[in-house]
């Protein structure tokens, strides 16, 4: 399936899944399919090569027992992920880590090598420089010491070299591995997330999570736990062989330790916490661009260029001084740590130098002396990383697996079966509703209305009045709070959520294009969809006129970085998009606001025949768009205050009625009566 969907070649995968047969999906596959939409259609539509979280999708799709899954598929990390829940952070990372055990175990072997050849390298530099002695005192044989020395000296680097590559390859390599299943986690965690989620964070909070937070866990193997192992063996051991040759030098030689170790810590954990505030400051430079670039129309419109200038300059101001004080504190810290390093330095020159003189020690030996304490310098000037990363895989650890722990308000519930279709009646039984993230503000109260198959529902009512939270509550963006929605008598939350998306379609208000062809845009609901679908489904949505009267047709890129659709053609998109699913309800939410009345007729006229099979509700504030329908509903602070056909209603003298009056001869005594 991989291969059909073309992982090595240009062929875009719309094309080659369209292939596929279509019957040969369950419902399961459905329900991950729906998961991985906006993934999948990144793919097709996106870099041409398919991620393997996609592949995925593509096995789930063709019914491959699970079994077929290799340690590299999507579906085994995402599972992998929630590994350790329940540990502390860092516990759980260790747990995510060894996940990957041939490459650690490597990595942490070639640690140990290339740490014990480098401390052998001060050694065999005092040995030489003893011979070297020898051969100005012209000794016996001494010449060929040395070149011994040096010839062993010379493969020791070179191996210390090859074994240090290789840790670094392999101590990257697993970081890179553990991110990759983390990225994926991440994304599909996304796919899940209910909408009173994004309600509440900010898309900015979710996107740092996903790059930044990964990025904190994704170095705490290669800069936390590897450099323990690398600077507890280089330190312990070496400070080992210099205490153990000459105790008092060796104690001279390490006094510097202590001191470089406690400064470059403190100085770490105070560049941390600058870090911190520089990122915020960045990420309001950022807002602020993205909110320009977003609203340049009105920046320009409203001459707002000056003030906005101001706003930049004030973010940058903040970030450039706090960049000031980074430079400052890791000044400030390297000198400390050379001073003390070179004052220990002297120490041992002049006690190692008396000791020299009075012929108890080699010249050899001091220089080993010297040469360990430049490697030792290291090391200890390093330990002031390990306590950063520690400190950044654990903030950034905590928020990362938080967010993959969260409870999903919205999901299939134990037991949930798809939907099955077979009057096809929607039905609104004593709905109440207040939003999560007000739940003290009720938005419908008591809603009851039922819609059969064939029939249109039109609802009308103030701005605010509830209208669009009705539709949103029929495919389960937010669940009721009271009363139960039911579609043929099985209640929207007893059935898998994938199932009656699949069912329901909401033409929202507003549309997004991706950036891509006509085409892709339409079949997004689809990606099995022929030709001749895409082009009946614009035609119902009178769309198809204007697409092939474009130079290129189905194929023209739009978007961001495409052709600009006018705010009607982009509505009739969304309409043509939602068709394609076949849905068993169809809700248009004021989705021909932007389209002219006749269009709108157009488009009612074509819609007819589609309607037949299917509940439709219409939303609007036009009523043109909805006096056709079998039942109007008048909605008002989230209840059904008249309802009935359009001629009932007229009869009735009421609200709508007064509405009515406005939108065909708008006078100010109707325009009162109508609120
Ligand atoms: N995500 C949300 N969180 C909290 N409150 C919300 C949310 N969405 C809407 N509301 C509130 O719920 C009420 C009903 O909103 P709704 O969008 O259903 O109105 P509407 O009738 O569709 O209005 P319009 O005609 O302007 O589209 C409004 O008071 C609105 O402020
Ligand atoms: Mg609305």
């Amino acid at each position: 399936m991989a291969e059909a969907c073309g992982v090595d070649t240009k062929v875009p995968c719309r094309i080659s899944i369209s292939a596929l047969n279509r019957t040969q999906i369950s419902a399961r596959d459905e329900a991950f399919l729906w998961f991985y939409r906006a993934e999948s259609v990144r793919q097709y539509f996106g870099e041409g090569r398919p991620s393997k979280l996609y592949v995925w999708t593509l096995k789930l799709s063709s019914n491959a027992p699970r079994s077929a899954y290799s340690p590299g598929d999507a579906m085994s990390h995402v599972v992998a992920a929630q590994q350790g829940k329940g540990l502390t952070t860092l516990w759980r990372i260790m747990v995510l880590t060894w996940r990957h055990p041939w490459m650690v175990i490597i990595t942490i072997l070639s640690c140990f090598i290339s740490s014990a050849l480098q401390l052998w390298t001060p050694l065999l530099l005092g040995q030489a420089v003893d011979r070297a002695e020898g051969v100005l005192d012209g000794g016996v044989g001494a010449a060929e010491a040395l070149w011994t020395i040096a010839v062993i000296l010379l493969v020791v680097s070179v191996f210390r070299g090859l074994f240090t590559m290789s840790m670094n390859y392999f101590g990257e390599a697993v970081g890179h591995h553990t991110a990759y299943e983390l990225r994926l986690a991440v994304y599909e965690k996304i796919q899940r997330l209910s909408f009173s989620y994004h309600d509440k964070v900010h898309t900015g909070d979710l996107i740092t999570v996903g790059m930044l937070d990964l990025e904190g866990v994704r170095m705490f193997f290669a800069t936390g736990l590897l450099r323990v192992v690398l600077l507890g063996t280089l330190i312990g051991v070496g400070a080992y062989m210099l205490i153990s040759t000459d105790w008092i030098l060796g104690l001279l030689a390490l006094s510097f330790a202590p001191f470089v170790a406690v400064n470059s810590s403190i100085t770490q954990l105070k560049l941390r916490a600058t870090w911190l505030m520089l990122q915020e400051r960045l990420q309001d430079l950022s807002r602020v661009m993205e909110e320009n670039l977003g609203g340049i129309r009105v920046v320009r419109a409203f001459a707002g260029a000056r003030h906005e200038m101001k706003k930049y300059n004030g973010a940058s101001d903040a970030a450039l001084k706090l960049a000031h004080d980074r430079v400052n504190i890791r000044v400030n810290s390297t000198s400390i740590m050379n001073i003390s390093f070179f004052v220990s330095m002297a120490l041992v020159l002049w006690y190692g130098g008396e000791r020299v003189i009075s012929g108890e020690m080699t010249v050899g030996t001091l220089a080993a002396f010297l040469t360990f304490m430049t490697i030792l310098q290291m090391p200890v000037r390093q330990l002031g990383l390990l306590v950063n990363s520690f400190a950044r895989a654990s903030t950034c650890g905590n928020r990362l697996f938080a967010f993959l722990d969260l409870e999903i308000e919205i999901r299939d519930e134990p037991g949930a079966k798809p939907l099955k279709l077979s009057e096809g009646t929607l039905r609104f039984e004593n709905v109440d509703f207040a939003y999560p993230s007000a739940p003290f503000r009720p938005v419908l109260a008591g809603v009851s209305f039922e819609g059969r198959k064939g029939e249109t529902i039109g609802i009308v009512g103030k701005p605010g009045s509830g209208k669009s939270t009705i539709a949103h509550l029929i495919p389960r963006f937010y669940d009721v709070t009271g009363g139960r929605v039911t579609i043929d008598g099985q209640d929207v939350r007893a059935v898998t959520l994938a199932s009656l998306r699949q069912a329901v379609a909401v033409v929202q208000q507003d549309s997004f294009l991706f950036t891509t062809n006509i085409e892709n845009n339409i079949a997004y609901g689809d990606p099995w969809a022929k030709g001749a679908r895409i082009a009946s489904a614009s035609e119902y949505a009178q769309l198809h006129n204007y697409i092939i009267g474009l130079p290129t047709g189905y194929e023209t890129i739009v978007g961001e970085r495409g052709v600009s659709l006018s705010g009607g053609q982009r509505q009739r998109l969304n309409i043509a998009r939602s068709l394609m699913l076949r849905p068993a309800v169809m809700v248009f939410d004021d989705s021909t606001a932007a389209v002219d009345a006749g269009t709108e007729q157009r488009i009612r006229t074509a819609m007819k025949r589609f309607a037949k099979d299917r509940v439709t509700l219409i939303i609007s504030h036009r009523l043109s768009s909805l006096m056709h329908a079998d039942q109007i509903l008048f909605i008002d602070e989230g209840k059904i205050v008249e309802r009935g056909t359009h001629e009932e209603l007229l009869a009735l003298g009421g609200r709508y009625r007064a509405l009515y009056d406005l939108q065909v001869k708008p006078g100010d005594d109707q325009l009162e009566a109508a609120e």
